[in-house]
């Protein structure tokens, strides 16, 4: 029960789109019980029919929401920086708890919101922000608290999962996966924001600063998405026994780590190969306990609705929490490896429309820098062309083979560079 002094807990909510529409079904569904009460929603355009909201619920603007005084928490479910920040700034200012579920608002200003939350005595919560129905930031924030995170890895994307599974198992086009994607409720209003891995690095972003203790800005993580991948691609990653996925991944390297989103072949048979449709997976990889997996829908209207209520049922706890942690202070932003020097073994496809070069052409590209060729195929697959998987190498190293390769005699198609995960 999240009371308040013996009383419901008065929510006011900001933006009432798929998700808003989640939260205020649960909170008919169980709201009582559960010591919440839906006091005011604000909406951006007053004139559409809604007929989720309660009739007895005013329905009106952010001043509204932010100015009643009767008001303990607010739920920020506009998405995008303005006027979302600030909204966020000014119900904090006023000592309301604020609930969130923007990621890119979360991983731009977390750390001065979340100052300015304890300097008010509120709460600032996002466990909404970052794969959907997972309480992934309950999870390191609180049940991982005694141990250290060495290692985090996993889909954080609802969207281009959906997209990848619908383009490699059901044969679907792309241009049709991400309609029906946008359609269901999953892709962000933008949906670049998605296909090019920005959205996955803003959650990567948080996950990584919380684990670290440290700022982390998405813009410091090398992001590269799912839009440039074509149907040989996937029957590539097949012939080796893999999927495509777009994984993110962070690695601590002493003070410092390494981050990266990169769409990544993972073995078909692992746990990332069979998360599908629009399920989220994150491995947490802990110097005490080892790995955790953590499975469930990260996108959509009731996973992304759940966690908003997960947050405004444990505002107590998790205020207290963030004070704790405050307290150790500011701290300087992570320093993060570049780009270039990520390492991996890697998958390159020169398509099929190249000259079929003698293996020695392409084998003395690879040998000109350095790195091992591990297998060598050329597809029986239409459109496939030559596969070669490299040993271990840094992508700086394995990119200069692929530019190398495109510069061979007659080259019409640049060979395309997919990184393997270590295990793969
Ligand atoms: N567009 C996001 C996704 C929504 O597909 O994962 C949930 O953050």
């Amino acid at each position: 029960m999240s009371a308040v002094e013996g009383r419901k807990r008065r929510i006011g909510l900001l933006g009432a789109g798929v998700v808003g529409g989640g939260v205020i079904e649960l909170l008919r569904a169980r709201g009582s019980e559960l010591g919440l009460e839906l006091a005011r929603v604000a909406v951006k355009d007053r004139t559409k029919v809604r007929p989720e909201i309660p009739s007895e619920v005013p329905v009106g603007t952010i001043d509204e929401v932010l100015a009643d005084p009767s008001i303990d928490a607010v739920v920020e479910l506009i998405g995008g920086l303005e006027p979302a920040l600030s909204a966020v700034r000014t119900a904090l200012e006023v000592e309301k708890d604020v609930v969130t579920a923007n990621k890119l608002l979360v991983a731009e200003y977390g750390g001065e919101l979340r100052r300015l939350a304890n300097e008010r005595g509120a709460a600032l919560r996002f466990e909404a922000s970052v794969a959907g129905c997972l309480p992934i930031i309950e999870i390191i924030e609180a049940g991982l608290i005694f141990d250290r995170v060495e290692r985090l890895f996993g889909i954080l994307n609802g969207t281009t999962n959906f997209i990848l599974t619908r383009c490699q198992r059901d044969g679907s086009t792309y241009e049709d996966a991400l309609a029906e994607a946008r359609a269901a409720g999953f892709a962000e209003a933008d949906p670049t924001l998605d296909v090019s891995g920005r959205d996955t690095a803003q959650k990567l972003a948080i996950l990584v600063g919380l684990v670290t203790g440290r700022p982390c800005a998405p813009s410091s993580i090398a992001v590269s998405g799912i839009e440039h991948l074509v149907p040989a691609d996937h029957l590539a990653a097949e012939e080796v026994g893999c999927r495509i996925k777009l994984i993110a991944s962070f690695v601590r390297t002493g003070e410092g780590g390494r981050a990266r989103v990169a769409p990544t072949l993972v073995p078909s048979s692992s746990a990332l190969g069979l998360t599908t449709d629009e399920y989220n997976a994150v491995e947490v990889e802990c110097a005490h306990i080892g790995w955790q997996l953590h499975l469930g829908k990260g996108a959509g209207r009731m996973p992304t609705a759940s966690a908003v209520i997960h947050d405004l049922i444990t505002l107590d706890a998790a205020r207290e929490r963030s004070r704790e942690t405050e307290s150790k202070g500011r701290r300087p932003a992570l320093d993060l490896a570049a780009s270039d020097a990520w390492t991996a073994r890697w998958l390159i496809r020169v398509p099929e429309e190249n000259p079929a070069w003698p293996v020695s052409r392409i084998g003395a590209a690879f040998a000109a820098h350095g790195v091992e060729i591990v297998e060598y195929r050329r597809s029986r697959r239409a459109g496939v062309g030559t596969i070669v998987l490299s040993a271990e190498t840094t992508k700086g190293a394995i990119d200069r083979v692929a530019r190398d390769i495109a510069k061979l005699q007659g080259a019409v198609k640049i060979p395309v560079v997919l990184a393997m995960e270590p295990d793969a």
